[in-house]
């Protein structure tokens, strides 16, 4: 068990500014591990920001560059992702990520969460109150364990490693 999760990938999913990204980089750091963005590899293939992709060629598009990445992931292993909020939209893309990773879904106050104009599908209060009535019960039957995001960075990635370790 002990060295299953050694090798695993830790993949961190849970809705828009949930803290993946900088959840991600610092367990990375403690554990020195590599961490890898799927958006940032998105951006990366697409050379321009989501949202202009998105008004561009729309989200089907971005979410088939999504479920690429995701299949190109699932034989990584010992590497912390960070997943885009839409991870769940796609069953394909979960049981890419499950295929070595230990899933750990961000739980954090509706409250907290901001709308922000560049992420497309969370950019006001409405729209993220709409995500988070879908998404939270996919979040939570797709993780291996929550983590909550309600007090400081330290004590989120704190729990983060005490999962498997
Ligand atoms: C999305 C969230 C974004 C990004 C894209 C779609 C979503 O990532 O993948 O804009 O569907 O919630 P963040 O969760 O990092 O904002």
């Amino acid at each position: 068990q002990e060295l299953l999760l050694e090798q695993s990938n830790l993949v961190f999913i849970g809705m828009p500014s949930s803290g993946k990204t900088t959840i991600a980089n610092e367990v990375c750091t403690k554990l020195k591990r590599e961490v890898i963005d799927i958006d940032a590899q998105i951006v990366e293939r697409i050379q321009m920001p989501i949202a202009k992709y998105f008004e561009l060629h729309g989200e089907a598009a971005f979410r088939e560059i999504e479920t690429q990445v995701t299949k190109e992931l699932a034989n990584s292993h010992h590497v912390v992702i960070s997943c885009g909020g839409g991870i769940v939209k796609n069953y394909e893309n979960i049981k890419n990520l499950q295929h070595n990773g230990f899933l750990i879904y961000i739980d954090r106050d509706i409250d907290q969460l901001l709308s922000d104009p560049s992420r497309p599908l969370s950019s006001s209060k409405e729209a993220i109150q709409q995500l988070y009535d879908t998404r939270a019960p996919l979040y939570e039957s797709y993780s291996d364990v929550t983590i909550t995001n309600h007090d400081t960075l330290v004590v989120a990635v704190d729990q983060a490693i005490a999962t498997y370790t």
